[in-house]
């Protein structure tokens, strides 16, 4: 059990963050967001602006130089008049202090020539498509059996719809760059969650090599995916500063952030379940319906979970999409697990109900001994542990099935279980190990500590594989000059960075067999063909969430009482990071059942949701007690580590384990997120 290395600079503020690298001459930039839903931008009154004092520039559409080559859409800043969502970026000021760049931004009169946009997601849209594929590379749509006809016939039938809201990473630490040119190239101080990653697409954005941009982000306050891949603020930073030839600071308002760094799309998703009186399933069909702009096609995994996640001869599942005139949403923890899990998860919760089978006995019923979809072996499954497990902790037994049958003066009080899964996903990697001449280590890759415990991990699996004294070895990360690395996401980061690692420090343990030359030595390694040659095998983790609440019966408050989780992840490193994660995505969890929604205004675009006091999360008086444990896992068909990744599955099923426990305390299944209390009396 190892603290984070970098816990005392956090604690006492000597890490540095992105906005706070001290360099000389430094400006700032704010921007301008649309305020029209969809039309175009006439024109940009910047005269006005550049004559007040301390204004250095003023760049849109009008001015802004062409870009060389960018990704897609989002990126493309100010390269058109088209406004394709209310609050995208239209221009930008750049002022000597933070104060006079908003104060510029606030007064620059942008015309524009407005049409009525269309933001409603709705089943029965005229452009619903099916997309070529879901994140990151699944087919849209799969099938096997007689999926309809099997439903028909089916002994017991749930035709249900859930609905869940669009929803907001919300990081602690804004989207933030810090830009620099020099005769190098450019330097990027960003909050990022892959240095690497922002390196390449920046360079092609402006026409470098990738040689000649250094991302730099040691410490980064929290993504949860939306930090995932470069956002506007890099751009905006990086264009500003060429322009007014200084250093540029810019972070995101947590006001201009709704509309500009991406969030979790709606869903609609129906369920058909087709099972025998036994509740063993014969049909499944999972159709989603979800949303994406105009700008960049974001295709959300949403039934991919449904895939892997039970047993039956019949199954569909598919993705349509319609691009509406709203922000591009993005990658939010757990993304496609999260929204999927939660409405497969409250269906069985249904099917459990409707068959008369306890929840935890219908998923054993209902588990497959080979991955349902792709017929793979599991690399390791052990779903079924967690459920056991987990039901003897929470005290799962003594449980009268019967919705509303345990009452507290004016509480209700029930319990709920749900399943968890997340893909062990693993990317090849770079990494290098040196032995200095002092008899200590460092290892050096470009991998992020977006708040995970990352660096310490690594640290760790460095020391194990070099029998070293964890105090002898440092680890460098969060800087593209190292060598290369995938982002802090898909949970893959121990996975894959930790493989790179061990390799490089077995190189080394091998080479200095030879001993220790003079100016040390270093080796590297790349893990490129060694993931290429792995077994094809269906690997995931799973878990078992289980909830209490306490409904009161007047007012339909929610109080989640206590929440277990129970994990099955392969080797858990460091237990005392991969518990924060357990249970950090667990109280995300909390906030998706019972308050997270982010608002679309219908008549002019955007989220109306602004601030932190307009979008609810979970404070500590709302969680009161989440515990995670784990169940212990051998699975040799991961990665030397063993290991699966730990920092999306806690949020997965959490959401559906508070609302079934909600059924079970009030009798009322509220299939529309978030569970308030106005969904209750
Ligand atoms: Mo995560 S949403 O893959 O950063």
């Amino acid at each position: 059990m190892t603290e984070r290395l970098e816990s005392r600079e956090k604690v006492t503020g000597a890490a540095r963050y992105a906005f706070e690298y001290p360099v000389e001459n430094v400006a700032y930039a704010a921007a301008v967001q649309a305020s029209v839903g969809r039309g175009e931008v006439v024109a940009v009154d910047a005269d006005s602006v550049l004559a007040l004092p301390g204004v250095l520039a003023v760049l849109s559409h009008e001015n802004a130089p062409k870009l060389h080559d960018p990704p897609d859409g989002e990126l493309a800043l100010f390269q058109s008049r088209t406004v394709s969502y209310r609050g995208q970026f239209v221009a930008v000021v750049v002022g000597e202090t933070l104060e006079t760049a908003r104060e510029g931004a606030r007064r620059l009169r942008v015309e524009y020539a407005a049409e009525s946009p269309d933001v409603r997601l709705r089943t029965d849209h005229p452009d619903l498509y099916k997309p070529d594929k879901v994140n990151p590379t699944f087919p849209a749509d799969t099938e096997q059996g007689e999926p309809e006809d099997a439903y028909g016939c089916s002994a017991v039938r749930v035709d249900v719809t859930y609905t869940t809201p669009a929803e907001h990473n919300n990081p602690m630490e804004p989207h933030t760059t810090l830009a620099q040119w020099n005769d190098d190239g450019l330097t990027l101080y960003d909050s990022t969650q892959g240095a690497s990653s922002v390196q390449n697409i920046i360079a092609r954005v402006f026409g470098l090599d990738r040689t000649q941009v250094r991302v730099v982000s040691p410490h980064v306050g929290g993504g949860f995916g939306s930090k995932g891949s470069p956002r506007p603020n890099v751009v905006i930073a990086a264009m500003a500063a060429r322009a007014v030839g200084r250093p540029v600071k810019f972070a995101v308002p947590r006001q201009q952030m709704y509309a500009t760094t991406g969030y979790r799309t709606p869903t609609i998703q129906r369920f058909r379940v087709g099972a025998d009186s036994d509740g063993r399933l014969n049909a499944v069909l999972h159709d989603v319906v979800e949303q994406t702009s105009t700008v960049k096609e974001f295709a959300e995994q949403t039934a991919t979970p449904t895939r892997v996640m039970y047993q039956a001869p019949h199954r569909r599942t598919s993705h349509r999409l319609v691009a509406l005139d709203v922000p591009t949403p993005s990658w939010m923890r757990a993304p496609g697990e999260t929204p999927g899990m939660y409405a497969l998860e409250s269906v069985m919760d249904e099917l459990a109900v409707a068959t008369g089978v306890d929840p935890i006995e219908l998923r054993i019923r209902n588990e497959p001994d080979r991955d349902p979809e792709n017929g793979l072996p599991f690399s390791s499954r052990n779903l079924v542990a967690c459920l056991q497990e987990g039901a003897e902790r929470f005290g799962w037994a003594g449980r009268d099935p019967a919705p509303r049958a345990r009452r507290e003066g004016r509480k209700l009080v029930g319990m709920g279980v749900a399943a968890s899964t997340y893909p062990a996903y693993m990317a090849p990697n770079r990494a290098t190990a040196r032995a200095e001449p002092d008899g200590t280590f460092t290892i050096r890759i470009a991998a992020a500590d977006i708040g995970t415990g990352a660096r310490t991990t690594l640290a760790l699996i460095a020391a194990e594989t070099l029998k070293a004294d964890l105090g002898d070895v440092r680890v460098e990360i969060g800087d593209s000059s190292l060598p290369k690395a995938t982002v802090a996401g898909g949970s893959s980061g121990t996975a894959g960075w930790g493989t790179a690692v061990v390799r490089a420090c077995e190189a080394l343990r091998a080479e200095l067999n030879g001993g220790l030359p003079a100016e040390g030595l270093e080796v590297s390694a790349d893990t490129t063909e060694e993931v290429k040659a792995r077994e094809a095998f269906s690997r995931h983790a799973f878990g078992a969430q289980f909830a209490e609440v306490e409904v009161d019966a007047d007012t339909g408050e929610v109080r989640v009482r206590r929440m277990l989780g129970v994990f099955a992840a392969g080797r858990i490193i460091n237990p005392v990071t991969a518990r924060s994660q357990f249970i950090g995505g667990m109280t995300m969890g909390i906030g998706m059942a019972l308050m997270e929604e982010s608002v679309m205004d219908r008549e002019f675009g955007d989220y109306l949701n602004r601030d932190l006091a307009q979008y609810h999360v979970p404070s500590c008086a709302d969680v009161r007690d989440v515990d995670a444990v784990w169940v212990e896992e051998s699975d040799p068909h991961l990665n030397p580590m063993g290991a699966k990744g730990i920092g999306e599955i806690g949020i997965v099923g959490a959401a559906a384990a508070v609302g079934n426990a909600v059924h079970h305390a009030t009798g009322v299944r509220v299939r529309s997120l978030p569970i308030t209390p106005a969904t209750l009396v």
